[in-house]
């Protein structure tokens, strides 16, 4: 069958291509630890699905306000004023989608001509790449580098990166997978730039209620008023209320950059069922206590991680300021990132992400996933620990 020239443009996910590696393995009974996936094993908090429950009873199966149901675009709009400090009219600036991804693309196809640069920072979450090449566009790596323990992003390597074709910077606070939570002044910085260069911003904050140790995410039009009219700022209801199937979302940006999504929404998803948009405004207009909750899970597995792995010769945990990744560094141990991530899935049977998989700054690292928790993550560490103590001997040696 002859495809489009477009299909060519996209690659699956790291975490996709690895998956088909580890069902080889599965179907021949090899055992697995998994530290991977970005997907919360917590259950979706019970008065959401009891929410869902009573609109499905009260037949609420019909097809959605294409926008989003007015009672979800308020919950929107109420919590980005509670939780962010923002304000936006759900009558005009807020757009339901069929969870983040769907925000991403849509606000890519609403922005882009042909030919026009992305900026993404290095390491990037792979999956933003094929939705800027299907809109047309070209991403552009910004790289980032490891100093005093976390990945920075500099304002000098944005403006190195930048050129007249750049159209968009799209940045993703608290960072997968690179664990940082970007400070007020640092996007401060990025916003000076974003509007020097006279960029949209797409703003993903899809982990802003997973940080840790005072770190606290911030919205960049918060920190940056002047942003507003240039920003699309994407959340979900994914990682804060463990809703990664229920496939619900939503965008808050300027009426003329949500209407030209909305015409983008209603030639493709036609946004997420009715019900579900009713239990999403129950998860962000009820008791905020469940988020509370997962956030103290998800500090406890940290520090399990951070425990866990440290003292391996040649590798230091970066400490995640926010998500549920941390970043090995182990760029000690002198070996290819992917080289690592094979070996320790072929003779471990433990499932990471080789960090070049994100881009040229990832190299060098590994991502491990404490989104599951448990006697899994448990065991997954100890395996992965002894893993690694076995990859990095040579090099060890060869240093000593
Ligand atoms: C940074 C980032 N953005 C977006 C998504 C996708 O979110 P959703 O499930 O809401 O489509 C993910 C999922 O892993 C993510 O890590």
């Amino acid at each position: 069958m002859r495809l489009s020239d477009r299909i060519s443009a996209l690659k699956p996910t790291a975490v996709n291509s690895i998956l088909a590696e580890v069902n080889r393995l599965r179907a021949e009974g090899r055992e697995i630890f998994p530290l991977m996936r970005g997907e919360p094993d917590l259950p979706t908090p019970a008065h959401v699905v009891a929410a869902a429950e009573s609109a499905l009873r009260r037949g609420r199966t019909g097809y959605p306000d294409n926008r989003g149901e007015t009672g979800f675009r308020r919950a929107v709009a109420e919590k980005l004023r509670r939780d962010n400090g923002l304000e936006y009219d759900p009558a005009t600036e807020i757009l339901a989608t069929t969870g983040a991804t769907f925000g991403i693309w849509s606000a890519l196809t609403a922005i882009l001509n042909p030919g026009e640069v992305v900026l993404v920072p290095d390491p990037v979450y792979d999956a933003y790449l094929s939705p800027i090449r299907l809109a047309g566009g070209t991403p552009r790596l910004v790289p980032s580098s490891i100093e005093g323990g976390r990945f920075r992003l500099s304002a000098q390597t944005l403006e190195s990166a930048w050129s007249p074709a750049c159209r968009a910077l799209l940045l993703n606070t608290p960072w997968n997978p690179a664990g940082t939570v970007l400070t007020a002044d640092e996007i401060r910085e990025i916003a000076a730039f974003v509007i020097e260069r006279d960029l949209v911003l797409i703003s993903d904050e899809i982990y802003e209620a997973i940080t840790y140790q005072g770190c606290r995410h911030v919205s960049p039009v918060a920190v940056e008023p002047a942003l507003r009219g240039r920003t699309v700022l994407v959340n979900s209801l994914s990682k804060t209320y463990s809703m990664t199937g229920w496939r619900v979302g939503y965008c808050a940006a300027p009426a003329d950059i949500v209407s030209a999504m909305f015409l983008v929404l209603q030639q493709s998803s036609r946004g997420p069922a009715t019900f579900i948009q009713d239990a999403a405004a129950e998860a962000l207009a009820g008791s905020q206590e469940c988020v509370a909750a997962m956030a103290t899970e998800y500090t406890a597995r940290r520090t399990k991680v951070i425990e866990g792995l440290r003292g391996i010769p040649g590798c230091q945990v970066i400490e995640p300021e926010g998500g549920f990744f941390a970043m090995l560094d182990c760029r000690g141990l002198a070996l290819p990132s992917d080289e690592i991530r094979r070996r320790l899935l072929h003779e471990f049977g433990v499932v990471v992400v080789h960090g070049a998989a994100y881009g040229p700054s990832g190299e060098g690292t590994i991502r491990v996933s404490f989104a599951s928790g448990g006697a899994a993550l448990d065991r997954g560490l100890a395996r992965l620990r002894e893993g690694l103590l076995v990859i990095g001997s040579p090099a060890i040696m060869a240093q000593s």
